[in-house]
């Protein structure tokens, strides 16, 4: 690392690079990055939106924030002290941000941790173990996402769980018989373990989501059966009931700014969490489905916007999910 030249083209191009390893919606990863002398900037790359799912590009924006997040970390690690201006260009809506280097500054202990956590952390669909998650992890969960202009909503009481997993259900009943959604999940899915974009076979779970003893409906990744086709029939005794962490992400507002401000607290969630040794699934049906969205902010009274529904917990799995090669992402000066 040079002392004297804070930004140059190698540590941006490093930085743009661990950004790709956020999380985006169906791992569509929508986003383009350029790099220039002082800044890295991000697109959203349009051509990924998933118009079925995410009409408004609420979620493509929140998976760009993510990464957005990821880059922002990533120079961090690479003792770069940044300005990070969201939107910066009226004029052009798909430039999402400007990564200004400013000078030469060692990473906390915190954030060296978190970037440690960026290759570990991975969407978690198997069961989870039914230890509590620590309630200092929780509070601090609670307390750091608000560093991004984020808040974050335990489900804890039994009227809260009961109210979010009939919505929930309600939410994937009304995609699961959209002809468009369902259309749009098998686009992105994919067979091929080396596929660089989608859902890969092996992130899918083998345990069918309507055989899992949980109140709480995940969404059905299985597209083809294929995944189902091994198990249906021979559940000889009931599974035990799982019983996830469940919590809410949300943000004051419900524009472009708020929906990136909830992309990078999710990003920083997930890595704390992770580097916690906690793993997390997306719930996401119910902000997906306006009238659900709208009915799990009045049925949990809560003030602002839900923008992520996710269960978390202790979990057995590993990173499955690829990325493109950076070179079709990342455009040098
Ligand atoms: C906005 C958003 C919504 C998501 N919704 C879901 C979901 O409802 N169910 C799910 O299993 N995963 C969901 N995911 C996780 C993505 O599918 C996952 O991040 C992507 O496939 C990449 O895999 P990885 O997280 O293991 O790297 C969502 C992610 C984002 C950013």
């Amino acid at each position: 690392m040079s002392a004297t030249k804070p930004a140059d083209q190698d540590v941006l191009r490093t930085a743009a690079e661990a950004a790709t390893w956020a999380p985006s919606v169906h791992n569509s990863q929508p986003w383009r990055f350029e790099i220039h002398d002082e800044s890295l900037d991000v697109f959203a790359d349009d051509t990924r939106w998933l118009h079925a799912i995410d009409p408004t590009g609420r979620e493509m924006h929140i998976s760009c924030g993510a990464a957005i997040f990821f880059a922002r970390l990533a120079l961090r690690g690479l003792s770069r002290r940044l300005e990070v201006s969201l939107l910066p260009d009226t004029a052009n809506p798909a430039h999402l941000a400007r990564l200004t280097v400013v000078a030469v500054e060692d990473p906390t202990t915190e954030e060296t941790d978190l970037i440690r956590a960026i290759p570990v952390r991975y969407t978690d669909r198997g069961r989870f173990d039914d230890e509590a998650l620590p309630v200092d992890l929780v509070t601090a969960l609670m307390a750091g996402v608000g560093d991004y202009g984020a808040w974050l909503r335990p489900v804890t009481s039994e009227d809260d769980a009961i109210a979010t997993a009939v919505l929930l259900a309600h939410a994937d009943d009304t995609e699961q018989v959209d002809p468009a959604y369902v259309a749009e999940l098998q686009r992105w899915s994919r067979y091929d373990a080396g596929a660089t974009d989608g859902i890969p076979r092996q992130a899918v779970s083998d345990v069918p989501v309507g055989e899992r003893a949980s109140m709480y409906r995940l969404r059905d990744f299985d597209v083809d059966g294929r995944a189902r086709s091994g198990t249906t029939g021979r559940v000889d005794s009931p599974p035990a009931a799982e019983h996830p962490f469940v919590c809410i992400l949300g943000t004051p507002g419900d524009d472009t700014r708020s929906w990136l401000e909830a992309g990078m607290a999710l990003g920083w969630l997930l890595l704390r969490a992770t580097s916690a040794g906690v793993v997390a699934q997306p719930m996401t049906q119910p902000v997906e489905v306006p009238a659900a969205r709208i009915r799990l902010s009045q049925a949990l009274g809560l003030v602002g916007h839900p923008q992520m529904v996710l269960r978390m917990g202790h979990g057995s799995g590993q990173p499955t999910t690829h990325r493109r090669a950076p070179g079709t992402v990342i455009d040098l000066d």
